[in-house]
């Protein structure tokens, strides 16, 4: 179960003001989140592309541009979904299954992520089972 957020956290209003930057004219939904790290927050929203399945989700352009920037350690992460009407459950504002798996890979099991609408869960809470690449494979 997701712990109540503060509702004036400022890693929130990153997260909505990187939504209010998304390029999205074919889905008209806008996502936004903002990392925070010993090197201030990193923000990314959604970009979308005529090609429908290019599209890459804010939580990975956050990622991204985290680690283009030379940052790999990261304490929190917010994620805003504006248009997602009030009122809609809470999985109308979780991030994707994608952005759970390459978030996996730069966070640990208590890292906090804040659903703006919704709470703050342990990275475990949303993503218990990552896929992890074992160190030893046959050769095949
Ligand atoms: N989207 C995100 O940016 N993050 C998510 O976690 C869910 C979906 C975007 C992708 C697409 O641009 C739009 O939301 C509609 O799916």
């Amino acid at each position: 179960m997701p712990r109540p957020l503060i509702a004036d956290d400022p890693l929130l209003a990153e997260a909505r003001l990187a939504a209010t930057r998304a390029y999205v004219p074919y889905s008209r939904f806008r996502v936004g989140a903002a990392l925070a790290g010993p090197f201030g927050v990193i923000r990314g929203c959604n970009v979308e592309n005529a090609s429908y399945g290019m599209a890459i989700c804010a939580e990975r352009t956050a990622i991204v541009s985290a680690v283009v920037a030379g940052h790999r350690r990261f304490d929190r992460i917010a994620i805003s979904l504006p248009d997602s009407p009030p009122g809609s459950p809470p999985t109308a504002f979780m991030p994707c299954g994608a952005c759970r798996q390459v978030l996996a890979e730069f966070v640990g099991p208590d890292f906090p992520v804040l659903i703006d609408g919704v709470g703050e869960f342990r990275f475990d809470e949303i993503f218990p089972y990552p896929f992890v690449l074992p160190e030893e494979r046959s050769d095949s």
